[in-house]
Order: C-alpha cells, then sequence, then structure tokens
C-alpha cells in the first residue's frame, strides 16, 4: 500500500494467533498494516523484530521514528502482541538462562517497545494524528496460575507500565492514548501447545485441555473482531480491557 494511506498500523507477532488475525481483519479501509516478526508476512510489508534480541527492538524504533515523523495520516497504532513461549517451569525448577530469557522477551522488549513508540509518537502527536499503542496482557496478570510466575509477572508488570504511562499522558495533556488488552482463552498455536503439557509443571492444563476439547475459547478471528471494535473508543477510555472468560483456573 501507498505510504499516503490514511491510517498506519503495526502489530507485532502478525504471523500467528490473534496477531495473524488482527493484521487480516484491520477493519478500516485505507490502513497500511505492518507486521513486526521473525517471519516475512506473506501479504504485508514486514518489518523484522525478535523479543530475544534487543538490537531489532532498537531497530522497530528507529522505522517508526522514520515513519511518523512524516505521517499526517489520521490514525497510527502499534499493538504489541508477539509472545515468547517455549513451555512451562516452576520458579526454582527448569533451567535458569531460560527464565532470564522469557522475562527479557515477554515484559522488557514490550516496554522498551512502549518507549520507543512513545518517542517516534511525537511529530505525529503534534500533527494531532490520532496515535495510540495496545499492549497484549493476559488474565494471568490479576490471575495466580502455577508455573505462569514469568509470564503473568510480565503482563502485571505491562499492565502497571500502562497505567502509569496514561497518567504521565494526561500530566502533559497529550498523547498518545496507551491500553492493555486480556483477550480471554482464544484458539491460537500457543494456546493448543499449553493444552499438551505435563500438568506438573503446568497444573491449568487440565482446565485448558478440556476447553480445547470443548471448544470453550474464542476463534482468533473473534478475538481480533473484539479487539478491533474496542479501539480507539474504548482503549482511550480505559487502561485495561476485558474479552472472554479465563479458563483453567486453580487458584485465586
Ligand atoms: N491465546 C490465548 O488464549 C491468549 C490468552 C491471553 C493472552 N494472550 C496474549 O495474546 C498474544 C498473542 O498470543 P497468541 O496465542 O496469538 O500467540 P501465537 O499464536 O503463539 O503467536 C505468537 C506470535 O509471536 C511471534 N513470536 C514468537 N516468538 C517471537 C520472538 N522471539 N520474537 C518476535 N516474535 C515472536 C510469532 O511470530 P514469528 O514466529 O513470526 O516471530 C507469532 O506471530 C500474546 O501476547 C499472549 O500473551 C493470548
Amino acid at each position: 500500500m501507498a505510504e499516503s494511506a490514511k491510517n498506519i498500523v503495526w502489530i507485532t507477532g502478525a504471523t500467528s494467533g490473534i496477531g495473524e488475525s488482527l493484521a487480516r481483519l484491520c477493519p478500516w479501509p485505507d490502513t497500511e498494516v505492518i507486521s513486526v516478526s521473525r517471519r516475512e508476512h506473506p501479504d504485508f510489508e514486514s518489518v523484522y523484530f525478535d523479543l530475544t534480541d534487543q538490537a531489532s527492538w532498537d531497530a522497530v524504533g528507529e522505522h517508526l521514528t522514520e515513519r511518523l515523523a512524516t505521517f499526517r495520516g489520521e490514525r497510527a497504532v502499534f499493538i504489541h502482541n508477539a509472545l515468547y513461549y517455549w513451555g512451562r517451569a516452576y520458579q526454582g525448577e527448569g533451567d535458569h538462562q531460560t527464565h532470564v530469557d522469557e522475562f527479557l522477551a515477554n515484559c522488557v522488549a514490550a516496554i522498551a517497545l512502549g518507549d520507543h513508540f512513545l518517542r517516534a509518537a511525537v511529530p505525529a502527536v503534534d500533527a494531532e494524528v490520532d496515535v495510540g499503542l495496545v499492549q497484549m496482557s493476559s488474565a494471568t496478570a490479576r490471575i495466580v496460575y502455577p508455573g505462569y510466575a514469568i509470564y503473568g509477572a510480565s503482563k502485571a508488570a505491562i499492565e502497571q507500565w500502562v497505567r502509569a504511562v496514561r497518567a504521565e499522558r494526561e500530566d502533559r495533556g497529550k498523547g498518545p492514548w496507551v491500553s492493555a488488552i486480556r483477550p480471554g482463552f482464544v484458539d491460537t498455536p500457543s494456546a493448543r501447545r499449553e493444552a499438551e503439557l505435563p500438568p506438573d509443571t503446568h497444573p491449568g492444563v487440565p482446565g485448558i485441555a478440556e476447553a480445547v476439547r470443548t471448544g470453550n475459547m474464542l476463534a482468533a478471528d473473534e478475538s481480533a473482531a473484539l479487539i478491533w471494535n474496542a479501539i480507539p473508543e474504548d482503549t482511550k477510555a480505559k487502561a485495561v480491557l476485558l474479552f472472554g472468560e479465563p479458563v483453567g483456573v486453580t487458584t485465586q
């Protein structure tokens, strides 16, 4: 699509699951969708990004800075949705470095990208483009699931970052708007892999496996439709949006 599209949307993890549906189902006419992932997207411009490689986070920041310096359309939205997934292990068990890597990928990368986007957005915000950032969260930000210590801590940290950044933007009197979305339990490759894990490292597995077996989950396209429907009015109004019901809950 031409650089003069009315809207521009970046989606990390646009090659699979919720991100793939979001990219395919963007409801706004005349929108340039850019996939930000490790794999090339077959249908959209692709910007290389690896959650485990800080140099690639910075390269995405440079790309955003360049594009938003001159973008003067109606709306510019960045959806950080990519997920680093390797399996599950309790803290104090499994491989220590894998836990550290997961935290860097699922928490630090999200916050670094968010900071890059806020900096890059300044000229577009000043030019009165409607600029927004969505951070994909999860019910694990609130609900305790054994086996999800790093994942849940990452999502909780991201949500608190969103709350603080909203207060900071309010203090400065200008955007971008920033919001977190908990999508509910969604039928994606990573959700299906979860259902196959051994229950001794992931006690939610029986409930998750049951949800997969009975289809008690949102299709990725349904999830994407709910998310698009919420952007930008609901995402402007609320720090955290919730869709669907969590499954496989084993504790509070
Ligand atoms: N599915 C659910 O039930 C559920 C529930 C709550 C929250 N969420 C959240 O929703 C988001 C999407 O989840 P999903 O279930 O749709 O995941 P998914 O189907 O497993 O897709 C993950 C995406 O992340 C990308 N990715 C994986 N490793 C990466 C890496 N090292 N660097 C960069 N990108 C990487 C993949 O693209 P490449 O391989 O091309 O890089 C892929 O497009 C996540 O933030 C997840 O926490 C999902």
